[in-house]
């Protein structure tokens, strides 16, 4: 190892011992109080009144740190801890939007995550040769307006936030109005531009699904994330007295709706087990009264799995199912979002390793274990612009989604200290 190097990793587990679990578990239950629910969830979709003032929030706790803040034309909200040199910065973070019924960690933690790190180099008088940049990346999840991770998306390729700027919620509003309105609230903030040249990106996340709980293991490797696949089926009938119209008369979208919902999960689980994930999410009924047929049904579709193969013939099902069903009516349906399978680079899943089993093994905890993501991830997107990486931790139960969302505090800490070793070896002169 040259001295470069050594002493990068010398740093690195400077920054590691510095993590803070109290500060971490703090800085995650104020956050967790903007869009906060009487259940222990949290209510914050994306560009909501919660979601800006949680951003507000992060804004002063970054420039507490010392950080330089600036935004982009997607406003996701950058935190920069300056370098010794202009090389290109490592980047980590995650999203601050949640589901509308969200837990207080799935994007959460690798935002408090990047700030904590942040603190414990202040803490340890660590000075990076790179910048780190730590972001919050805007609409990841794709609830309020789809497709997700605009924020990410719209950062690697900026000629995709045209289309993304049209999208419009369940109000009618549109995802342009809303940014607009985001960056009034936040006039001083200088602009970067998108798509600037990045060394790394490392995101720190919850599992949100079950192996680590299972192998009993807190830190996870992960080598990659499933495709996606989200659809728009619309089911075009006619509607009609529902006490007059005689059942064999009718052109009732529901029963349409619901026959090809039933193919479609036996298709699914016709496939092995492990083959292809479906859920069919939002449901919106036209015109929505109880003694009226429903003339419309639109129902969304999300299909996913690690062979991009499977979710094509998927696709295909589809398609053979929507042109089959005969009825008085008509069927149509568009992708409005699509991602192959991503696979992280090995470099960094060596170097994540390594600061996951570092961690692991001053913790007496067993060692990190590789996986791939279930869920999608902002780092999807970055992995097509700069090496990138994610860690895990383990979700209790397996869930998320859910208010019900948690992660034990040894194991959150845990985490964070595999990130500040990553990010600062990285930072210091480690090289890809
Ligand atoms: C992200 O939230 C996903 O749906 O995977
Ligand atoms: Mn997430
Ligand atoms: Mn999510």
């Amino acid at each position: 190892m040259n001295q470069q190097a050594e002493l990068a990793l010398d740093l690195a587990q400077r920054a590691q011992d510095h993590i803070d679990s109290e500060r971490l578990q703090d800085a995650i239950a104020t956050l967790a109080c903007f869009g906060g629910r009487k259940d222990g969830g949290v209510s914050r979709e994306t560009l909501s009144d919660a979601d800006l003032a949680a951003r507000r929030y992060l804004v002063d706790q970054a420039r507490a740190l010392g950080c330089l803040i600036e935004t982009d034309e997607c406003a996701n909200l950058y935190f920069r801890r300056p370098g010794l040199t202009d090389l290109p910065p490592v980047l980590t973070g995650s999203h601050n939007d949640t589901q509308p019924v969200g837990g207080k960690l799935d994007g959460a933690y690798g935002v408090v995550g990047g700030l904590e790190l942040i603190a414990a180099l202040n803490d340890a008088g660590i000075q990076t040769q790179r910048s780190i940049d730590v972001v919050a990346w805007t609409n990841e999840e794709g609830c309020r307006f789809g497709p997700g991770a605009m924020g990410s998306s719209a950062f690697v390729v900026p000629a995709r936030l045209a289309a993304y700027r049209e999208s419009v919620d369940s109000q009618q509003i549109t995802f342009g109005s809303a940014l607009d309105a985001a960056h009034a609230q936040f006039p001083d903030l200088g602009r970067r531009p998108m798509s600037s040249a990045l060394f790394a990106y490392i995101e720190l996340h919850i599992e949100q699904g079950p192996v680590l709980e299972r192998a009993e293991v807190p830190l996870g490797v992960v080598t990659g994330i499933q495709g996606v696949r989200w659809y728009r089926v619309t089911c075009s009938g006619m509607a009609a007295h529902a006490g007059t119209t005689p059942m064999d008369e009718r052109a009732d979208a529901m029963v349409a709706a619901l026959g090809m919902a039933n193919q479609l999960y036996a298709y699914a689980a016709s496939q092995s087990v492990s083959a292809l994930r479906l859920t069919l999410g939002q449901w919106r009924v036209s015109p929505g009264s109880v003694n009226t047929i429903p003339g419309e049904v639109v129902f969304t579709i999300d299909a996913r799995c690690i062979d991009d193969a499977v979710l094509q013939r998927f696709e295909d099902e589809l398609r053979d199912v929507t042109r089959s069903w005969t009825w008085r009516g008509h069927i149509d349906f568009e992708c409005f979002f699509q991602r192959s399978p991503t696979a992280f680079p090995d470099a960094i899943l060596d170097l994540i390793e390594q600061s996951c089993q570092r961690a692991s093994r001053l913790a007496q905890r067993a060692a990190p274990l590789r996986l791939s993501s279930g869920a999608f991830h902002d780092a999807m997107y970055l992995a097509d612009h700069c090496p990138s990486g994610m860690i895990f931790v383990p979700s209790e139960k397996g869930i998320s989604h859910n208010a019900a969302e948690a992660t034990a505090p040894r194991d959150l800490f845990l985490g964070v200290q595999a990130l500040a070793y990553t990010v600062t070896a990285l930072a210091t002169g480690v090289s890809l």
